[in-house]
């Protein structure tokens, strides 16, 4: 009985190690474009780590258990076996503390940490309206309105609260490249802050843009905007040029 413990933990210290490394060093996420993306992706990455030991105690005791106790003499099925309590028990309390756990760290660590409960005053407002199929953004510190517009313009290193509601029918705000995403309902306003930290735009990468992520009807995939990160020089000018009419 020892030994096949001996031989069945060695594994699973192996695999687990493989799979360690491998979930921390793989490139698996596209580009980051803000504070809020990196700890979305931080969160992801930490939870792909602590999957990796539950998954390789599971491979290593099926792998042993086949190749061990595989059935030489031509019968199908071995007796029935029934693991001593204490198993069971550490099974269920070793599991339930490790589930416990992640709602703490990184769940509500991670959602403080986007603000979900006090959002920090922000530096910009942006009015998001969404309707049946297109997105339309107002800018009331500059009295800006780019109706069903095509691009979006944001300045990096500023904290812009979003402040979203629809027209018609729930719509779903997402930027991929802020890993941000928040329905747009009609009746109600719901927000979100980021604060960009990356230029860029649709045309470096296609996670720059404002895809609406909730099924709204035949135009839905259609219901896009390009997003591009601007130096707050180049954001004024680019308002100021549309106020102009620019
Ligand atoms: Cu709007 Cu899908």
């Amino acid at each position: 009985m020892a030994r096949h413990l001996a031989v069945t933990a060695a594994l699973w210290a192996a695999l687990t190690a493989v799979g360690v490394w491998a979930a921390l060093t793989a490139d698996i996420f596209p580009v980051a474009a803000a504070r809020e993306a990196h700890i979305s992706d931080d969160a992801f990455r930490l939870l792909l780590v602590l999957s990796v030991p539950v998954l390789t105690f599971v491979l290593a005791a099926l792998a042993y258990s086949v190749v061990r106790f595989r059935s030489r003499d031509g019968s199908t099925d071995a007796p029935p076996q029934r693991e001593p309590r204490a198993v069971a028990i550490a099974w269920v309390a070793i599991t339930s503390a490790l589930s416990v756990a992640v709602i703490f760290t990184p769940g509500m660590s991670g959602l403080n940490e986007l603000g979900w409960w006090s959002a920090p005053a922000p530096d910009l407002v942006v009015q998001v309206q969404a309707e049946q199929w297109d997105w339309s953004y107002t800018f009331p510190q500059y009295g800006v309105t780019f109706s069903k517009a095509r691009e979006l313009p944001l300045p990096v290193g500023r904290k812009i609260r979003f402040e979203i509601t629809s027209v018609d029918v729930i719509h779903s705000f997402w930027i991929p490249a802020f890993r941000m995403k928040m329905d747009a309902v009609p009746g109600i306003v719901t927000t979100f802050t980021v604060t960009p930290d990356r230029l860029g735009s649709f045309e470096d990468a296609p996670v720059y843009r404002v895809q609406c992520a909730q099924i709204c009807g035949t135009g839905h995939p259609r219901m896009a905007t390009r997003l591009v990160v601007l130096t707050p020089a180049d954001f004024e000018s680019r308002l100021a040029k549309a106020r102009d009419g620019g």
